[in-house]
């Protein structure tokens, strides 16, 4: 059976391959399948972009499909930049400066109110319109300054709660076993797994 998975970008169907090697699913993205259209991300939270997603492209592809929506939430600034973190700071911003303009809005708030955490919430969509949605944080604060070399975003300046260090300090397994997207994803294991156990029950 073959799952889509709702992106252009090489290295997120990578990870979901790494994560999903075990499940009878060919995974292909909407490149492979000629999707050249983006569903707009309009809703007003990471999950409602989400569900848009995986119902608009499970639609447009006829097949399973798997799409995902992550973003930074904040407690001092009310969960900004949730659904708003690819473009906060402005369009067309490096994420130097992203991180740049976090830390200058919070440079008054002091250390233990720096709470923040990273969302990834995933839904799964047939093209009749089933949907399942999971939903995966990791819990840390707001750094400082910028430390760290590896990952992307925000990592330089996300101090992760349960290891002491920046996200970007973190090797990519290490990310892998504790990220917000890691663990959205094991659900969303399970739930690919009943829909495989139903498909068999019901052939
Ligand atoms: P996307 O939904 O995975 O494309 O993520 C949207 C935005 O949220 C990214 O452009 C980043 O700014 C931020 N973000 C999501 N996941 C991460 C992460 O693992 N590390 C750092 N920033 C992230």
């Amino acid at each position: 059976m073959r799952l889509l998975i709702a992106t252009h970008n090489r290295g997120k169907l990578i990870e979901y391959q790494a994560m999903f090697a075990d499940l009878p699913f060919e995974l292909v993205t909407l490149d492979d399948v000629g999707i050249r259209d983006d569903v707009p991300e309009t809703g007003a939270t990471l999950a409602e972009n989400a569900r848009l997603k995986a119902l608009g492209y499970a639609r447009a592809s006829g097949l399973l499909t798997l799409a995902d929506d992550s973003g930074l939430e904040v407690d001092a600034l009310g969960g900004e930049p949730g659904v708003r973190s690819k473009r906060y700071a402005g369009e067309n911003k490096s994420d130097a400066e992203r991180n740049a303009f976090l830390l200058a809005k919070l440079r008054d708030v002091p250390a233990g109110k720096r709470t923040a955490r990273f969302r990834c919430v995933i839904a799964i969509a047939t093209p009749d319109g089933k949907l399942w949605e999971t939903d995966g944080v990791c819990e840390g604060e707001i750094a400082f300054d910028a430390r760290g070399t590896n990952g992307f975003g925000y990592d330089p300046i996300f101090h992760v709660a349960e290891r002491g260090v920046r996200m970007a300090e973190l090797s990519t397994a290490e990310k892998n076993r504790v990220s917000h997207r890691a663990r959205a994803a094991e659900q969303a294991r399970r739930v690919l797994l009943g829909i495989i156990e139903s498909v068999g029950r019901d052939t």
